[in-house]
């Protein structure tokens, strides 16, 4: 379950702060899309929610891109920023803060809890020897390595020898601290599999890391010796913190951490899953100060089978997918699909094949003709019937009874994909329940009360299942709610809670009798592979 203030009715979430080595690509496409649909499903909730993303602007991935490039290196990061921006508006992103690491602002809060470190005595200068990868901007121990020096997140870069002085964080001072987080807080890394490999990592010793550097003048001055800029990730975790500052305030750690902290929920992949679950904490620590809610790392894509990357050709560009199939398919797809968690596959003609099965004809269809019967039989408005009318034997008030619950608790523990298989156990009983009873020969028979009892529970259903899957395919279902009569629009975030909470629309007999049905069209057009 995600971790939830009790006191605070806030809920502060977070996207990784994206490098702008780049173009955004599906990685971080789908670690957006998913925290997009966990805030929207909390302020269904009726939370105060917080979608923190951005862009992680320094270090020498950055810095080297821009001199490749020959263009200023703030320029380089103008430019890409933007186009997280552009994608995030096509996705239907609604993020509350965009934190750009190489915001003035952000150098006021690193330099205050860089400070706070440092008094502590937490900070020391060393010699740094190792290899680092500066593509993870990590140094990477020789047994983590394959053969040619190389990262295995990186196979087609050398990691770099380094040996230069630098100063330290004194991460083993915590080792304890941080083992005894993991055992009173067992959900604080999620899932599972990914709080053993950190259990497993920590219990080996953790080791200071370095938190400076020497060469690398596209970053903020250490504060106490400006020949050195800040580590690339000291600065961008605390990227998360300057994102909690209102607009107009002044930039300082209270002004920052007032509202929205301790941050709720992380939610990162799982190759960052150690600066974020083991460094992360411990940096807080040091300037004692609590400690974030939770980190779930979720698993990697591949396309077709194959792991992506530029040098194999075969990269999948977010833009193009979005503008080819737009928002809901995609964000539908890698929500439903891929377990989140788990290592997921994208490949073209299966994602055609589901969410036309699902969208187009499971969903769409079912309201199609639904509202083409409910005009012909009905004068085009909802039966006269509510809830309580309706036979406590009908197969689908049984499952719509206790599904909101149900599905409240898959969206809590992240796990999408059961959220919609619930959901679309409703959707498909929907179709068979209308097949066998078949309302045009009721309506032969001149069995109207029964006709209009069968019309109301199919419509009934088909609300409730775009209200539960609303967080994911926020497009289609405003359109069904639209056509069922309302004006409610799922992607009005400030009006939301007002207009449609949770706890009303997530229950069974909500369609009001006599509401006017708006006119019938197809919510999700089938897609074709071109
Ligand atoms: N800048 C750091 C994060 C700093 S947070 C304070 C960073 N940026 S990143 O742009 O490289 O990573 C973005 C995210 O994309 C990470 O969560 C990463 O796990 C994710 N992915 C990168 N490739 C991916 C796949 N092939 N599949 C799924 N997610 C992947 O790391």
């Amino acid at each position: 379950m995600i971790h939830t203030n009790t006191t605070k009715n806030t809920f502060a979430i977070t996207t990784p702060l994206y490098y702008v080595n780049d173009l955004p690509h599906i990685g971080s496409a789908y670690t957006t899309m998913a925290s997009d649909a966990v805030a929207r499903f909390q302020r269904l909730q009726g939370k105060d929610v917080l979608l923190i993303t951005g862009t992680d602007e320094h270090g020498q991935k950055i810095q080297r891109t821009a001199e490749t490039q020959g263009v200023d290196p703030q320029v380089h990061c103008d430019k890409i920023a933007a186009g997280f921006d552009v994608l995030w508006q096509k996705l239907n992103i609604q993020y509350d803060r965009f934190s750009r690491t190489t915001a003035n602002r952000h150098q006021a809060i690193v330099k205050e809890f860089f400070m706070r470190v440092w008094d502590k005595s937490d900070i020391y200068l060393s010699q740094q020897q190792g290899w680092y990868c500066v593509s993870c901007e990590e140094f990477k121990e020789q047994r983590e390595l394959l053969p040619g020096n190389r990262c295995s997140i990186h196979p087609n870069q050398e990691a770099e020898w380094r040996d230069e002085q630098n100063y330290f964080f004194r991460l083993s001072k915590y080792q304890k601290q941080l083992e005894e987080l993991y055992q009173q807080r067992p959900d604080f890394i999620q899932p599972e599999s990914r709080r053993n490999e950190v259990l497993s990592f920590v219990s080996q010793g953790l080791q200071d890391f370095s938190i400076s550097r020497l060469n690398v003048d596209w970053g903020f001055p250490v504060p106490v010796d400006p020949s050195h800029t800040i580590y690339v990730w000291f600065d961008a975790l605390l990227g998360y913190v300057t994102a909690l500052l209102d607009p107009d305030s002044e930039a300082t750690l209270d002004n920052a951490l007032q509202k929205w902290w301790p941050i709720n929920l992380h939610l990162i992949g799982k190759d960052i899953l150690r600066f974020h679950a083991v460094y992360w904490p411990a940096m807080l620590m040091s300037a004692s100060l609590p400690v974030t809610g939770q980190v779930f790392g979720h698993g990697f894509l591949t396309k077709d089978g194959q792991k992506m990357g530029k040098s194999l050709g075969n990269t999948l560009d977010p833009v193009e997918l979005v503008d080819k199939y737009g928002a809901d398919a995609i964000r539908y797809y890698f929500l439903k699909e891929i377990e989140f968690g788990r290592d997921g596959d994208f490949s073209e003609t299966r994602f055609i094949d589901i969410v036309n099965a699902d969208l187009a004809n499971d969903l769409g269809n079912l309201l199609n003709r639904t509202l083409g019967m409910a005009k012909k039989y009905c004068q085009g408005i909802v039966p006269a019937l509510t809830g309580s009318d309706i036979s406590q034997v009908n197969p689908l008030l049984e499952i719509g009874l206790d599904l909101g619950s149900k599905v409240a608790r898959a969206y809590e523990s992240l796990a999408f994909s059961q959220a919609c298989q619930k959901i679309f156990t409703l959707i498909r009983a929907s179709n068979k329940f209308l097949d066998q009873q078949a309302p045009w020969s009721l309506y032969k028979q001149g069995k109207q009360q029964e006709v209009e009892q069968v019309l109301y529970t199919v419509l009934e259903s088909v609300r409730l299942a775009a209200y539960l899957l609303s967080p994911i395919i926020p497009s289609i279902s405003t359109e069904i709610y639209k056509q069922l009569g309302f004006a409610i629009d799922f992607s009005q975030k400030e009006h939301i809670f007002l207009a449609a909470p949770y706890v009303s629309h997530a229950s069974w007999g909500v369609l009001p009798q006599n509401q006017k049905l708006g006119k019938p069209k197809p919510v999700f057009a089938r897609l074709e592979l071109t």
